[in-house]
């Protein structure tokens, strides 16, 4: 089935039109689609009316789902969409409301890291609610000679969060987790230039959101250089803003981009349905727990 694509931008992420996944696609499109996905690293399929049986088998296609450690707000007939919204019912939110409002990867504080996010778009506010994304195989290419040589075989320590802020309260935390949840989030290490596990690509992996050190190196010193990676890594010549329509089904490449939601007003009510689904776990690479649990001393 051929689709018709549209570029996002001049530099990545494509619209496929023509696409309807309330009805099962073909091999031959299902295919077309997976290809389109990691050469575009964004891609949106318009105009879909999802119920969450068909929205899971899709996103099955693309690797397993992996429902969220935050558990309270899984969709009630599949547990595998996390519902995303800033509505309550009886004064109590029914999701989550400000999700991932810094740059990061999804489940790079998971030893098998999220190979895509899903998003549906049910229900759109009148401002803000966007999702910036960051090509990290641009950002990776346009380093100095110096710094490539530099971080070529570091290895940075992840573990559920944003380096950036220390107050879990703070809207751009990370969502607060339960001591039950912290202590399901053991420390985690993965390459800060990872190679795709589809496309073979280097690309800067997670040097903002996650990473809080570097294997071998003092803090200090560690936090510095991902600093300095994840500002470079977020210049505006490698970010698309990404706005949604209702009925929109986006879906991004987790190995080759950071991304960040954007704030929205608490009572401007939007609604998206989530799924994350993780790499399949032989795309392992350099990848080490490096301890089992380190709930005690978790603060977000
Ligand atoms: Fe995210």
């Amino acid at each position: 089935m051929p689709f018709d694509f549209a570029p996002l931008s001049a530099r990545f992420g494509a619209e496929a039109r023509g696409v309807d996944v309330s009805r099962p696609l073909s091999e031959a499109a299902l295919a077309e689609l997976e290809a389109a996905f990691f050469r575009a690293q964004v891609l949106v399929l318009p105009r879909q009316s999802l119920t969450p049986a068909r929205y899971v088998a899709f996103a099955r296609r693309f690797g397993p789902p992996e429902p969220h450690v935050i558990d309270q707000f899984r969709h009630p007939d599949d547990p595998n969409i996390l519902l995303l919204s800033n509505r309550k019912r009886d004064g109590q939110p029914i999701g989550l409301a400000d999700a991932g409002t810094y740059f990061h990867t999804d489940y790079s504080y998971l030893a098998v890291p999220a190979r895509a996010t899903l998003l549906y778009s049910i229900e759109v506010p009148k401002a803000g609610g966007q999702t910036l994304f960051a090509n990290q195989y641009a950002a990776y290419d346009d380093l100095s000679a110096a710094m490539r040589q530099r971080i070529a075989g570091l290895v940075a320590v992840h573990h559920y969060g944003n380096r950036k802020v220390d107050s879990e309260t703070s809207r751009i935390a990370a969502s607060p987790l339960t001591a039950e949840q912290k202590a399901k989030m053991p420390l985690i290490t993965h390459p800060i230039v990872r190679r795709h596990p589809v496309t073979g690509r280097k690309a800067l992996y997670a040097v903002s959101g996650s990473s809080y050190g570097i294997v071998g190196m003092p803090d200090d010193e560690a936090v510095a250089l991902l600093d300095e990676l994840a500002a470079h890594a977020t210049r505006p010549q490698y970010v698309y803003r990404l706005s949604y329509r209702v009925g929109d089904l986006v879906m991004w490449d987790n190995a080759s981009l950071l991304h960040s939601a954007t704030l929205t007003d608490p009572d401007d009510p939007r609604t998206l349905w989530r799924i994350t689904v993780k790499e399949p776990s032989h795309a392992l690479d350099a990848v080490e727990v490096l301890a089992s649990s380190f709930a005690g001393s978790m603060t977000m």
